[in-house]
């Protein structure tokens, strides 16, 4: 079957490794895709936003089955699109991937469904904003609700700072529409789990566990990104987490998304929080994560393929997932200036050396070909992962390969997995 894949980044191309590794594929096409997806599929100058193109394109090249990598597509309704053109595609349409597209939605309903979620109110007028905020406890957590690259989140330990933030997001528009509305959050504390699933609308299986880091500096300093590396499994996503988990939020979402009458087919990713009282939801995506990707498809031992076809196909009570019984470790090699300004277009330097590499992946994030030539071409630019019989090993492994790589203004955390080392393992 031919495979066309929507997006251009790390997860895009983990994703493409993935599909590679089916029987069932016989050419896959990435829409834009980038220099690295370039090796193993052929690269279409499409924007993934340009959605009757897209469809266009896959009508004209016999595509059997498109899979939507990206959040934006997914929120604009790209699904709904493809399916009215007749063509099969993963990924939730518009009405679900809302789960992810306004975070004022994804609370309403878990308030309404008793999912596990910190304390929130939601305001459309800044004035109502500032005036509650004079008797709400600090630190609170303001989010823009739209979607905002994973940077629309103000951590506010002041009254004088959670006044900014309103201004910010809601006056200044710091994130664009994303703050026509905003969601203001009691603060939790606690360990960081992110959690990716498939699921068919009624059945969900979870995929093993992944812990982002997502601040630009060492010892969680520094702004917000779209995330510096990640490890799988979280050795804190214990089965006691699991069990919980599964009885209150897992299945608790799919069927309140179909009692809501936005059954969800396609990848939901759970970012939660073990906090003191238990799990919490502190957020939903509509898709992998970036890298969680990076770390959990090379772990995945079914064929991602027949996985994503029982999802739109309504089957995957037929399926059980199954990962290998080690660790992965994906270090993120960023331009220096991430994530605000950096430049681009350096050539990056020792690639080669991954060829043949059992167990080691670069997966290219923000790169780009130039006069023949591998450049970089956005803030995060490499993702260099590597598999171990445990984490410690696959972060030992990982941190090495990074030195195999090079270009102008590299730039990473050297702390990635340091919570290992923290658990009892
Ligand atoms: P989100 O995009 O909603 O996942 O938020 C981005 C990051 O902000 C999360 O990964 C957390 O580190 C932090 N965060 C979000 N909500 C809260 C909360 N209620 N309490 C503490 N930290 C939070
Ligand atoms: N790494 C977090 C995300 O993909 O949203």
């Amino acid at each position: 079957m031919n495979v066309l894949i929507v997006g251009s980044g790390g997860r895009e191309h983990a994703i493409a490794v993935s599909a590679a590794k089916s029987p069932k594929v016989d050419k896959i096409y990435c829409a834009p895709g980038n220099a690295g997806i370039a090796q193993i599929a052929e690269c279409v100058p499409i924007g993934a936003m340009e959605f009757d193109k897209l469809a266009a394109f896959a009508k004209e090249q016999g595509i059997d089955f498109t899979i939507i990598g990206m959040d934006d597509p997914l929120a604009g309704g790209i699904v709904d699109v493809f399916e009215a053109e007749g063509l099969k595609v993963f990924g939730p349409r518009k009405n679900a991937a809302i789960l992810e597209g306004s975070k004022a939605f994804s609370k309403d309903l878990m308030k309404k469904y008793n999912i596990p979620t910190a304390a929130y109110e939601t305001f459309d007028d800044p004035k109502d904003a500032l005036a509650w905020l004079q008797t709400a406890k600090m630190p609170v957590v303001l989010k823009a609700d739209g979607l905002a690259l994973g940077k629309g989140v103000l951590i506010c330990k002041t009254l004088e700072e959670a006044k900014e933030g309103v201004k910010s997001i809601m006056e200044d528009k710091t994130f664009g529409s994303a703050g026509n509305r905003m969601v203001a959050e009691e603060f939790m504390t606690g360990r960081e789990v992110s959690v990716l699933s498939f699921t068919d609308g009624k059945t969900i299986r979870i995929m093993s566990s992944a812990q982002d880091h997502k601040r630009a500096k060492d010892g969680d300093q520094g702004l917000n990104t779209g995330g510096m590396g990640t490890f799988s499994p979280s050795p804190f996503y214990t089965k006691e987490v699991d069990e919980f988990c599964k009885k209150h939020i897992y299945q608790a979402t799919v069927d309140a998304m179909a009692a809501e009458g936005r059954p969800y087919t396609g990848v939901i990713f759970f970012g939660l929080m073990l906090t003191q009282d238990g799990p919490k939801v502190l957020e939903y995506n509509a898709r992998f994560g970036d890298p969680e990707a990076q770390v959990v498809l090379p772990r995945m031992k079914n064929d991602m393929i027949e996985v994503m076809e029982a999802c739109t196909e309504g089957r995957l009570g037929q399926i059980e997932l199954q990962f290998e019984d080690n660790a992965a470790v994906c270090v993120v090699l960023a331009s220096g200036g991430y994530p605000q300004s950096y430049e681009k277009g350096y050539p990056i330097e020792g690639l080669e050396a991954f060829h043949g590499k059992e167990g080691y992946y670069c997966f290219h994030a923000g790169t780009a070909c130039k006069d023949g030539k591998i450049v970089t071409n956005g803030g995060r630019v490499l993702g260099i992962t590597a598999k171990g019989k445990d984490l410690k090993e696959a972060r030992q492994k990982a941190y090495e390969a990074t030195g195999w790589v090079d270009f102008q203004k590299k730039y990473m955390r050297h702390d990635i997995g340091k919570a290992i080392d923290e658990a009892q393992l």
